[in-house]
Formats: structure tokens, C-alpha cells, sequence
């Protein structure tokens, strides 16, 4: 039984200097003909499962009108939702206006996912954002009013030259703002962006995890709880969508350039628009053998910082954790360590946790 779907609106109003996701710049033609061959797509995977996480992700879906908006929500109508569902909506700031906001909320739409990145002008030039604490405010309590309760909104770090101060106040704001949820992202020169082709590097590591470290100290103090490396969440907010993800459970992934683990089978669509219109959905696909599984499982799983349920791993695959090898090396070694219930990675060592997780590439089981 699959209960988590994610779907991919690839248009964007304009184009960050540092981003690499699957997106191209808004046009109604396209958006018009992308829904159309969407709704196949999903005719043509969707077998009528419950579902309990729905997360619309871009790319940037709050660059659709209105009308664009009606066309998707029909489409997603197919979907038989369960009564608790958690429905997340990518948005970015510029893009909202009460009249949207209010047509996701009457549409099941439940939390909110804002990019926002940072407050500092200098930092928002050099991403190709624009908007400032105001609007952002302004924005947030507008959705306040019409009745979201759950708010996640991305913050970035890591910028060239950035100081500890100049993050710390980013930090005030965004914790001004009160929202659910954190997701916190260190600034990656990706190949193929604007930042890359000018030749910019990332920052020094020592500052990095200064960074990082900093960013725990304040959001933990505030009563977030850190649950993942990269993200944080008050009491029950933690994002059921994205535990779907690190508790290696199967998800439908639908649109361009969308992924998802459907019977077995992990598999990446397309990223060209005319071969999904053509309806070569998918790029590559690959059933997963035993092992490769139980690799996912820890790669994945290691990344909560609660670590991996001892019990929901014997049940899952029949193998007792503490029979496996590497895993008794590496609680030895106190890289990893564990509880009655669960084995996790030692705090001091999760800004390092990829050196603990490729031990767990090419297992044998
Ligand atoms: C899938 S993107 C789309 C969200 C939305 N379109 C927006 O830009 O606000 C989700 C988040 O990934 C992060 N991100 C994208 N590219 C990144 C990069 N190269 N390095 C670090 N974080 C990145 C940003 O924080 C962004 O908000
Ligand atoms: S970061 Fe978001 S808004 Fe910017 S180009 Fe990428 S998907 Fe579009």
C-alpha cells in the first residue's frame, strides 16, 4: 500500500543563480499542455491506494494562476485522500496573495512550504530573489488569518563571505516569524547553475559547520526540535511527507522530472519537457534487490536523528539489527549509538554523518 504522492510543478517566474532542481520559466502554453499530460500520468500509475501525504513541489507551484490552479486541483481529485491527510504546497513569497492562499486552504491544503532563504538584501540579489521581512510578514499572516496552522519556510546559508552575524540575524527573523517547521539548507554550487558558471566555490568547511552548529544552538533553544540533519519542528510538526522519504517507504512521484518507489522499483522521470509530453514519463528505472533495499533503509533512515527502530527493522526484513557486522563496528567505534528502541548516529558526529554512511554501501546480506 503506497500512501505518499509527490508532484512536480517545474514553472518558475524567474530562475535562482544557484538552483539545479527541474524548472523552467512559467509559460501558459506550456503549463496548459504540462496539466493535460500530468493527468495522464496519473490515470495511468495511480491505483486508487489512501493516501496521507500529498506534496506539491516545484519548481514553483504558486507561480500558476488561478485557473491553472482549478485545472490541478481537478486533476488531483482522483485521489482517494484520507481523512487526516497532510497536503503540503511548495510557495514562494512573491507569488502569494489572499486570493491563492485562500483557494488552497478551501482545497485541503494544510501546510505551507515558503522558500525564503534569507532576509539580507545583499544575499537575496546575489540569489536572484526578491522580497523582504515586511512582505514576508505580511504574506505570513495573511495565511494566518485564513486558517494554516502548519508553516515550514526554507532558510540558506553558506554564502560567499557570509558572517556568523550576518546569519544570526537571519535567525531572529525567521524565528520572529514563529512558523512549524525549519528547513535549513547550506548553499551548494551545483553544475550547470548561474553561480557555478561565474566560478563561485563553497564556503570554507570550519565555517560551515560553525554555521551549522549555530543554527541547532538557536532553533533548538527555541523549542524546535531538531529531527532530521537538516530540519527542525515543533512539537508534532515534524513533515510526515518527507519521513515517507527517510523511513524508505514507497511514494508515488508524478510530473517532470518527478521520483518515486512504486512495487519494489525506484524511478526518475524525465527532465525534458517534449519527452513528457510525448509521454516517455520515465528516464531510468531499477527494482531494487534485498540489499540495495536495507542500504536505503540505513542511508535514509540514519538521517533522523532518532536513528533507525530496532523492532520496524526485524519486522521489515527478517535480519536482527545487531547481527549486522558493521553495525556492531560502528557502535563500538561510538560512531553510532543506541537506545531499547533505536540505533542512531552518535550527535557529535551528524555534521560528518555521510563518513558514517557510505560504510553502509555494497552490504551483503
Ligand atoms: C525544491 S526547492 C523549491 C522551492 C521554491 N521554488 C523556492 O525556491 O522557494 C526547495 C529548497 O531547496 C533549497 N535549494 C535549492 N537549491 C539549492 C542549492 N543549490 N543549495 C542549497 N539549497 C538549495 C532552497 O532552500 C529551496 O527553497
Ligand atoms: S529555487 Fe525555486 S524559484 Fe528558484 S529557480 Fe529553483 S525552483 Fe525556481
Amino acid at each position: 500500500m503506497i500512501n505518499s504522492v509527490y508532484i512536480h510543478i517545474p514553472f518558475c517566474s524567474t530562475i535562482c543563480t544557484y538552483c539545479d532542481f527541474c524548472k523552467l520559466i512559467k509559460n501558459d502554453k506550456w503549463i496548459n499542455e504540462y496539466l493535460n499530460e500530468l493527468e495522464c500520468e496519473i490515470k495511468d500509475k495511480y491505483k486508487g491506494d489512501i493516501i496521507k501525504t500529498l506534496y506539491i513541489g516545484g519548481g514553483t507551484p504558486s507561480s500558476l494562476n488561478i485557473n491553472q490552479l482549478k485545472k490541478l486541483f481537478n486533476i488531483i481529485k482522483i485521489f482517494k485522500f484520507s481523512d487526516k491527510v497532510e497536503f503540503t504546497f511548495e510557495c514562494n513569497i512573491e507569488s502569494i496573495d489572499y486570493k491563492k492562499l485562500k483557494f488552497l486552504y478551501n482545497n485541503k491544503v494544510n501546510r505551507l512550504s515558503i522558500g525564503i532563504q534569507t532576509f539580507n538584501q545583499k544575499y537575496l540579489k546575489y540569489l536572484n530573489r526578491n522580497h523582504n521581512v515586511n512582505i514576508v510578514k505580511e504574506k505570513i499572516n495573511i495565511a494566518r488569518n485564513i486558517g494554516f496552522k502548519n508553516i515550514n519556510v526554507d532558510l540558506m546559508y553558506a554564502f560567499k563571505d557570509q558572517t556568523l552575524n550576518e546569519l544570526n540575524d537571519d535567525l531572529d527573523k525567521i524565528l520572529a516569524l514563529n512558523v512549524e517547521h525549519i528547513s535549513t539548507y547550506s548553499l551548494m554550487i551545483e553544475p550547470h547553475t548561474i553561480l557555478y558558471i561565474k566560478g563561485e566555490e563553497n564556503i570554507d568547511e570550519d565555517l560551515d559547520y560553525e554555521m551549522y552548529k549555530l543554527i541547532i544552538k538557536r532553533l533548538k533553544k527555541f523549542g524546535y526540535k531538531h529531527y532530521e540533519i537538516s530540519n527542525f519542528a515543533k512539537n508534532g510538526k515534524e513533515s510526515k511527507h518527507n519521513l515517507t522519504y527517510w523511513n524508505n517507504n514507497e511514494y508515488y512521484g508524478f510530473g517532470l522530472g518527478a521520483s518515486g518507489y512504486i512495487k519494489n522499483a525506484r524511478y526518475d522521470n524525465v527532465r525534458i519537457l517534449n519527452n513528457y509530453l510525448d509521454k516517455q514519463y520515465v528516464k531510468d528505472i531499477s527494482n531494487l534487490s534485498l540489499n540495495e533495499k536495507i542500504e536505503n533503509e540505513f542511508i535514509l533512515g540514519f538521517r533522523k536523528i532518532k536513528g533507525i527502530n530496532k523492532s520496524e527493522f526485524k519486522l521489515k526484513y527478517n535480519i536482527d539489527m545487531k547481527d549486522i557486522d558493521i553495525i556492531n563496528k560502528l557502535l563500538k567505534q561510538n560512531q553510532l549509538k543506541e537506545n531499547k528502541e533505536y540505533i542512531y548516529i552518535n550527535p557529535k558526529y551528524i555534521y560528518i554523518s555521510n563518513n558514517i554512511l557510505v560504510n553502509f554501501i555494497d552490504l551483503k546480506f
